[in-house]
């Protein structure tokens, strides 16, 4: 991968080590969005976009952090406190250094370099990947066994506390869980997870729009609040709910009238798309990609008519992607207002497909569009450095 050897030689002219190289991939989210903070179901795949991270170890007791893509560098000094989030890349770095030490997990002093290849504002998880191959680089430097449900925890964590964005967990769960040719099936609430092969004779097509409306952020929370009022609403009659997951369609039904029509909108949304997902599951399961395809486009329709997420781009680019041939099924992915969408292609027209797509969009809205065909990829994890030899592990620094 592209990232890998120029990473490795940065780091060595920049601190004077050979390092080892982390990296961690970006995802798609194939079903199931705006559930995962609703204790539900969602159903990404990583793909083959990473965070690369080279680290070697320091005797300073010194987290020093810089990224090939942004000027200036972050110095932390470990045994004092914390720095105030600044707003930039480097929180989401920083971010998850403090929450680890939060979590009484004692780093080491280390450099790291940080290269991001996902692309930002696709909704395709570059935020989540730079703290999923921060943290893996982190724990391994400092000598630290920690799973990965526990790390996707404390990325999370550190995106809800330090960044002040209040993400769920798929983002982070999937860099760290990801297998390759399969989607992941995720239940958020008991973080049980099963993989979906992904046929050999379909592609995930992603449709970059190539916009992202500023009201993204405020947006989400928003959501996340307007999810929870209609909980507290339903909880008055619904007393052992504790989340939209744990609502049914004939409940919500029967209790419409104690919500306001924006809270009723956005459970109606969650509490179909978690069946859609389960349901979803089955299909591709079955090798069923046309029925699976139906709910992704009902789960397209339900975020921009009920979840209200959606945007004129990505409505126009699924519209665009449904006149194709060997198209199964095509919806917004992610966070939403703007960013990708996912289509899922017959192998052999993906590659016309997204030219095809692309070329219409930009002569409807004079936006030249990224497309990429992917299939599902592996995990986080270390990589051996190729061209480099290997550095030994070092020892642990800290304390020296
Ligand atoms: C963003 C968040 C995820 C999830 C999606 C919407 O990607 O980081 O936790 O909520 O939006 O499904």
């Amino acid at each position: 991968m592209s990232g890998q050897n120029s990473i490795a030689e940065e780091f060595c002219a920049k601190f004077g080590v050979k390092p080892h190289i982390y990296r961690a991939p970006g995802r798609v989210n194939l079903i199931g969005e705006h559930t995962d903070y609703n204790d539900g179901f969602v159903m990404p795949a990583a793909i083959g976009f990473y965070c690369w991270v080279a680290a070697g170890p320091r005797r300073d007791q010194k987290l020093v952090i810089s990224s090939e893509g942004f000027p200036g560098q972050i110095e932390v000094e470990l045994s004092k406190k914390w720095p105030r989030p600044s707003r930039s890349w480097s929180d989401y770095s920083v971010g998850v250094a403090a929450q680890l030490e939060k979590e009484g997990f004692g780093l080491s002093g280390a450099s790291l370099l940080i290269h991001g290849e996902v692309p930002i504002g696709a909704g395709l998880s570059s935020s989540a990947s730079i703290e999923v191959a921060t943290a893996i680089a982190l724990a391994e430097e400092s000598g630290l066994s920690i799973d990965r449900t526990r790390l996707a925890r404390i990325c999370q964590q550190a995106e809800n506390e330090f960044v002040g964005m209040r993400c769920g967990i798929m983002d982070q769960f999937s860099s760290l869980h990801g297998r390759a040719n399969h989607a992941l099936m995720l239940d958020c609430r008991s973080l049980q997870f099963e993989f979906v092969p992904i046929p050999e004779s379909v592609r995930l097509v992603i449709c970059n729009t190539g916009v992202k409306h500023k009201l993204a952020g405020g947006e989400y929370n928003r959501r996340r609040e307007e999810c929870e009022e209609a909980v507290r609403s339903l909880a008055k009659v619904l007393p052992g709910i504790r989340a939209l997951r744990d609502v049914s369609r004939e409940q919500l039904e029967e209790h419409r009238a104690l919500l306001s029509e924006v809270a009723y909108k956005r459970a109606k949304h969650i509490v179909k798309e978690n069946e859609r997902v389960l349901n979803g599951k089955e299909a591709l399961r079955q090798g069923d990609l046309r029925k699976f395809g139906e709910y992704m486009a009902q789960s397209h329709v339900s975020l921009r008519d009920l979840f209200e997420v959606s945007c004129a781009e990505l409505d126009l680019m699924v519209e665009l992607a449904k006149r194709e041939p060997g198209v199964y099924g095509a919806r917004m992915t992610g966070g939403g207002f703007g960013g990708a969408t996912i289509n899922l292609v017959d192998a052999r027209c993906a590659a016309g497909f997204a030219e095809k797509v692309a070329k219409a969009y930009q002569e409807k809205t004079g936006i030249a569009c990224a497309t990429y065909v992917c299939t599902p990829v592996d995990g986080a994890s270390r990589v051996e450095s190729a061209g480099l030899s290997q550095p030994k592990r070092h020892d642990r620094l800290r304390g020296l």
